[in-house]
């Protein structure tokens, strides 16, 4: 998360290049992949960084991307390595990589930039349509796919979704905590803000390092009034407790956004009372990669709130809920959540491959763009995302949304995050297991599943009590933070091994004792 990423980015849209930006955390395989698919010509990479005390060493990992896709009849002609290394502080606890021999390939990127820098190149001039760039989002079937983005929709739709959706204006200081390996980086990070003209703050680092404080500490510094991040964050931050929060000042905030999950409304109002101190608009973004900008969002200041509801569409979006036959629900209801008309941002292919295109988002449901989320629609026409259709479960014949019922467990006191999974049962079809992650200092014993059961009992009904209650010291994640539930579900299932693709997670070792733990409940 350097400078140089914006530079390069912005240089590729300049001369007409598609960019594909692949986030740093991901292995040599995963890079090769994507390197393949888009038949990219040259890498800009640094040669490493650090990630709290952890030395990430890029360069081995672009060099080794480089020699899987040329095996792949793929040529990559040029590396521009930006020597990142020697200009950061080494945190206390790390140690620099070994530095990586220069190939033929190479090319230093101050070296380059002092070459040419009393020389202006010259605009490409693209058609509105043009590609303007890639960015690989993980299917339901193994392969990335690459999603395309064109030149004046998107940065249309990225502009006027970050006018409206964040009141921006030029005297912002805002700050989007994402990375630009993901659409949040591209849209609310680099193009929506620099149209804007608005004060952007670029971090490099994680937000629970040095301590729980630091995302505070960095508003307190650069006075940010606006602030852009994920329920994931907001969850993690919140279990450790308000301490945190209330030693710094925040007095500068007067937004705080959150997109990537549905945020449960206890993550929500702790936005809302403890870090915004009732003083803050909160906005609750949805919307994907492949929509390019946000779709359902509140505007704030002009839109009554309601804790865990994106409430209503952007300008011109329309979204209709139909049922499992595609027809339109009408009225409070819930549904699976598909569009009925384009946009300016929408995706306009999957690289290379047109029929997984409409495959994936025009063939579900004839004549509409389908998420693959599902929505509930209350009796005010609020919109509530439930969740990926594919994470609802049928317990005896009714449909229960995983995300309400992890929702109702993160609302006790003592529960960090939440997953439940559908786990198979001979009577009911499956069953509602719940894995949970507890505050620091908690312990899951009987008094607490009781007080769990009945949370849920209470919140929902009886049926979607979890039969089955798994403490988690930690919930098997993505890079991205998303939760891999169909790891959960084999875990849940019984399974040992063959438990899938573990290599996207964060942690992998995690899985391990998650197995040990579902052996020791018997
Ligand atoms: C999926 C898209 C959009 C940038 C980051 C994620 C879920 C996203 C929300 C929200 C409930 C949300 C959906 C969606 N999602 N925002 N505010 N409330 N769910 O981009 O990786 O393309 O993921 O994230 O399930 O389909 P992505």
């Amino acid at each position: 998360m350097v400078i140089e990423l914006a530079v390069a980015m912005l240089a590729c849209a300049r001369i007409g290049a598609m960019h594909s930006v692949v986030f740093a955390g991901f292995s040599a395989e995963s890079l090769a992949t994507r390197i393949v698919d888009a038949n990219c010509k040259v890498l800009v990479t640094a040669d490493g960084f650090f990630r709290g005390s952890k030395t990430i060493n890029l360069k081995k990992i672009a060099d080794k991307a480089v020699t899987l896709s040329s095996t792949d009849g793929v040529k990559v002609t040029s590396v521009i390595l930006l020597e990142h290394l020697k200009r950061v502080t080494v945190p206390q606890g790390a140690v620099l990589p070994k530095n990586e021999p220069l190939t033929d390939k190479d090319f230093l990127y101050e070296t380059e930039m002092q070459k040419h820098a009393d020389k202006e190149s010259s605009v490409e001039w693209m058609q509105a349509e043009d590609p303007l760039f890639l960015l690989y989002t993980s299917g339901s079937t193994g392969k990335p796919k690459g999603i395309q983005h064109t030149t004046a929709g998107y940065m249309v739709y990225a502009y006027m979704t970050m006018k409206c959706s964040f009141d921006a204006k030029p005297d912002d200081v805002y700050w989007c905590t994402a990375d630009c390996g993901w659409i949040t980086g591209h849209s609310y990070l680099l193009y929506g803000p620099l149209m804007n003209g608005l004060t952007g703050v670029w971090f490099e680092g994680v937000p629970l390092h040095p301590n729980p404080s630091r995302i505070w500490n960095i508003v307190d510094i650069y006075k940010v009034n606006k602030l852009y991040t994920s329920p994931t964050a907001v969850r993690a931050l919140s279990a450790l407790g308000d301490k945190w929060v209330k030693e710094t000042s925040r007095s500068s905030l007067q937004l705080i956004g959150t997109v990537g999950e549905p945020i449960n409304p206890a993550a929500w109002l702790w936005l809302h009372k403890v870090a915004g101190e009732e003083n803050c608009a909160i906005v609750d973004t949805y919307w994907q990669t492949e929509t390019g900008g946000h779709m359902i969002t509140p505007l704030p200041g002009a839109t009554p709130t309601k804790p865990g509801s994106a409430t209503f569409p952007f300008f011109g979006v329309n979204p209709v809920l139909l049922d499992a036959e595609g027809r339109q629900i009408e009225g409070p209801g819930e549904g699976n959540l598909c569009f009925d008309r384009a946009w300016p941002g929408m995706l306009r292919g999957v690289y290379g491959d047109k029929e997984r295109f409409m495959k994936t988002y025009f063939a579900p449901f004839k004549g509409y763009y389908c998420t693959g989320d599902g929505a509930r629609r209350d009796e005010d026409g609020y919109l509530w995302i439930t969740g990926r259709v594919d994470d609802l479960m049928n317990v005896s014949g009714h449909l229960l949304s995983t995300a309400e019922i992890e929702s109702a467990l993160v609302a006790h006191a003592n529960v960090a995050e939440a997953a439940v999974v559908a786990a198979p049962h001979d009577i009911k079809g499956s069953f509602p297991y719940a894995f949970v992650t507890l505050n620091v200092g908690e312990k899951l014993d009987a008094k607490l599943i009781g007080e769990l059961k009945q949370l849920v009992r209470d919140k929902i009904g009886a049926l979607a009590v979890p039969d089955v209650i798994q403490e988690a010291p930690g919930l098997p994640k993505t890079r991205s933070g998303k939760v891999t539930r169909r790891i959960l579900r084999k875990i849940a299932e019984g399974c040992d091994t063959g438990l899938g693709d573990v290599t996207t997670l964060v942690d992998e070792s995690i899985i391990s004792e998650l197995v040990n733990g579902r052996n020791r409940l018997g």
